[in-house]
């Protein structure tokens, strides 16, 4: 059964469209449905401090996106790559078994984000 939190994502998603000049960017295309998720972070003192998404994925794609954009905003950039999409769809948000998929891509395209803005980051340093 749907958690009332993921119906609220559902009706009104929050955080859709593109940061212009985001940090890291992780896009990711569904193997089996070939939706697209896009997600962008802005950093601040070493925290991610802005999240986006783009998708032309199912609506349990656009909400379980709005969800973790929303989650991440404050986190460290290594809490943000424990997050499991497919683990939050089943245990909290209570997604149907057949779209535990789509919250997959969401969470992989938020680690590309991370990992993006860590080889970035990187760059500068070096
Ligand atoms: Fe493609 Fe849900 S079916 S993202």
């Amino acid at each position: 059964m749907l958690s009332d939190l993921i119906k609220e994502h559902i009706v009104s998603p929050r955080n859709q469209g593109v940061i212009p000049a985001a940090d890291g960017m992780g896009e990711v295309v569904g193997p089996a449905c070939g939706d697209q998720v896009v997600l962008y972070i802005q950093m601040k003192d070493g925290s991610i401090n802005r999240a986006s998404f783009t998708t032309h994925g199912c609506w349990a794609a656009v909400a379980m996106a709005s969800w973790v954009t929303e989650m991440v905003m404050g986190m460290a950039p290594e809490q943000a790559l424990e997050i499991d999409g497919e683990a939050l769809a089943r245990e909290q948000a209570g997604l149907p078994e057949d779209k535990w998929p789509c919250a997959r891509l969401v969470s992989l395209a938020l680690h590309r984000a991370v990992r993006d803005w860590q080889r970035r980051k990187g760059g500068q340093a070096g």
